[in-house]
């Protein structure tokens, strides 16, 4: 694997699922492979999973790190080309060559602006960084796509489902939230999910709330929560912004909360958040306290979703 931006970049999902979920059980098994390679980590936003399990994986791998957060560590960088650079400090051409050239893999988290759709649906700063880069690049959770979330959320499945033996029903709910989130972890979620014959997926959301039609097109959707609910063997709860009204939050009803009464509705799901989550916006408490909530599990695989990824572009740059 040379970069991994999506889905796309894997070969077979089942096979890369398998060789996490391996590395879970060993994870020093490859420990010599990183001796002196350096991982960087840049955030363009916040993080506190994806940035410290990066780590932790990369560690396992023998692998050094270093973690620049753009905001608070760097220079203001300019993301446009042709500006009379007044008020930046730095391009991110020289930005990301330069980082690139200290490390072997450059991992990147850059988010939308979820205010032009089409600068963030056509990923244009993710390109612009793997174009100036010279090293292999790793999506931290792009403008539009969470693949290393996704691919620990489909570990996940497979640890709760014997790998996938029998069918099961995967619910992506939409949840209230009170700021404009980005679609990216639903995006993901869809593409990964859908990988996976055994798994009847389906997606409920109010109005006016389905995604791009890259990420639906085909998936069984309905605007009842409750409807949805009936026989889920896991509901993975979410909220995102309006993609038709682009970035904006047109639902403000709570009644889109996931309650114990909904859970009540399904196969004893399993409740699933890729974290961080509003307690009592999002979910209740006593469904993310209870045995049923999974959302740790879901964390934990953060590590070996990593590790798996760095570990296949290292095995490409040897
Ligand atoms: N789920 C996730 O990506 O968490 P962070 O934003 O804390 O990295």
């Amino acid at each position: 694997m040379k970069n991994f931006f999506s889905v796309e970049d894997v070969t077979d999902v089942y096979d890369l699922v398998k060789d996490a979920l391996l590395l879970k059980k060993n994870p020093y098994n490859f420990k010599n492979f990183g001796r002196n390679k350096t991982i960087g980590l840049v955030f363009f936003n916040p993080s506190l999973r994806t940035r410290i399990s990066c780590q932790k994986a990369a560690s396992n791998l023998g692998c050094n790190t270093w973690v620049l957060d753009i905001h608070q560590d760097s220079w203001k960088i300019e993301m446009s080309d042709g500006n009379i650079m007044k008020t930046t400090q730095e391009h991110l051409k020289e930005a990301i060559s330069v980082m690139s050239i200290y490390c072997d893999i450059l991992a990147v988290r850059t988010f939308p602006n979820l205010l032009d759709k089409e600068y963030d649906y056509q990923e244009v700063l993710f390109h612009k960084i793997l174009k100036y880069s010279k090293v292999p690049v790793v999506n931290m959770e792009s403008a539009t796509l969470h693949p290393l979330q996704s691919l620990a959320d489909v570990m996940t499945i497979a640890e709760f489902t014997s790998f996938f033996k029998k069918r099961c029903k995967v619910v992506l709910s939409w949840a209230p939230h009170i700021k404009p989130l980005p679609h990216s972890v639903a995006n993901s979620f869809s593409q990964w999910i859908s990988k996976i014959d055994q798994i009847d997926f389906m997606m409920t959301y109010p109005e006016r709330y389905n995604l791009h039609k890259k990420f639906s097109n085909g998936i069984s959707t309905t605007y009842n929560q409750n409807e949805a609910f009936i026989n889920a063997d896991f509901i993975y709860a979410k909220n995102w912004s309006s993609y038709l009204d682009y970035g904006k939050i047109i639902c403000k009803s709570f009644e889109w909360m996931i309650t114990e009464k909904k859970m009540k509705l399904t196969n004893e799901a399993k409740f699933m958040h890729c974290l961080p989550v509003r307690r009592n916006v999002v979910v209740e408490d006593s469904v993310l306290d209870s045995k049923y909530s999974i959302v740790l599990q879901q964390a934990e695989n953060r590590i070996f979703a990593s590790q798996i990824i760095f570990l296949k572009i290292l095995q490409y740059l040897s």
